[in-house]
């Protein structure tokens, strides 16, 4: 009888945490980060493999005006363009993606994201230097997903962010209406596409639906003062007049909790970032309890990580 009811208790407990699971979605935050250099093709592929949902592209601008997959606007911190251009730094020492082609920037090397220093920033990720990755276009990035949905039948979205939209239009290279324009070329803007936009720039997300854009726009959110406004319930009433979603830091709803229910009450999804088992919270003593939190007990409805695999383990997809 004890055993039973054991038994029974156990079903209950699984069927809830998978109904709890259902429809919540993991972002391979800049490919797989945690195991290839972030925004490498390989990096995207290796993504998809460990069961992404969606995954991220940071984008930047070239000299003529093509995106690429790049978190920084320089180039310095991830590539080898101090070797292989020296002098084309501009006078604060930084290498701008903005200065080069497309073709310039295709004749550079990729490695892990290094300290100015030239130190790893996470030591124990993929060895500086090893192997070769380059830096993707945006198009490429989209071919590649796309190709492995018709080669493995499966749906997996892309979520780019448009990387410091105001400053690219101080250097004469509007996004807004170019990221449109590619997102169409390659079936995008159909209803039901797979497909998150994100920034944390409001005004960049606003222009986007003023061009007319029916995408699903998630605002991010720092955790940063500056973003204060929007930690609020009168900040999220604003946002959702023109996003669908929110990408907070995930600090701001560790520290108030509410505020996941706070966006779901104004139809608002929730993706926090960023989830990395190197840089793991003191509070928890494993990725996947962090995880777990989040994703039952704060119930946000998905979020971005460097270790896909970990989430979806989490999530019982595996
Ligand atoms: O876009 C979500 C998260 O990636 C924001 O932080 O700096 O990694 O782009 P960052
Ligand atoms: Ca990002």
């Amino acid at each position: 009888m004890k055993r039973r009811i054991l038994l029974a208790i156990g079903m209950v407990l699984m069927i809830s945490v998978l109904a709890a699971a259902q429809g919540k979605i993991i972002i391979g935050h800049r490919g797989a980060a945690g195991y290839v250099p972030e925004h490498t093709l390989a990096g995207y592929a290796f993504g998809y493999a460990l069961g992404a949902d969606y995954l991220e592209p940071d984008l930047v601008m070239t000299k003529d005006a093509r995106f690429i997959c790049l978190h920084d606007i320089y180039l310095d911190p991830t590539t080898n363009v101090e070797q292989i251009f020296p002098e084309r730094h501009r006078s604060d020492g930084h290498w701008y993606a903005a200065d080069f082609t497309l073709a310039e920037i295709k004749t550079l090397s990729v490695h892990e994201r290094c300290r100015p220093n030239g130190a790893p920033y996470f030591p124990d990720r993929f060895p500086v230097g090893k192997s070769r990755f380059c830096v993707p276009s945006f198009a490429e990035m989209i071919e590649l997903v796309q190709g492995l949905n018709k080669s493995t039948g499966r749906n997996v979205g892309i979520y780019p962010e448009l990387k410091r939209p105001a400053w690219h239009d101080s250097q004469g290279l509007p996004m807004e209406q170019a990221l449109l324009d590619i997102l169409d070329e390659y079936g995008y803007t159909k209803p039901g596409a797979k497909i998150f936009v994100q920034s944390f720039e409001q005004t960049s997300l606003k222009k986007l639906r003023d061009l007319g854009t029916k995408l699903p726009l998630v605002q991010l959110i720092s955790a940063n003062w500056s973003f204060a406004g929007m930690w609020t319930k009168s900040g999220l009433d604003q946002i959702a007049t023109y996003a669908d979603g929110i990408g907070p830091s995930k600090t701001i709803i560790e520290k108030n909790p509410a505020f996941v229910n706070w966006a779901h009450d104004r139809g608002l999804l929730v993706h926090p970032y960023v989830f990395r088992r190197d840089e793991l919270p003191s509070k928890y003593s494993s990725l996947e309890q962090e995880m777990e939190q989040f994703y039952f007990t704060y119930n946000v409805d998905g979020l971005f990580t460097d270790f896909v695999d970990v989430a979806a383990r989490v999530l019982a997809k595996e």
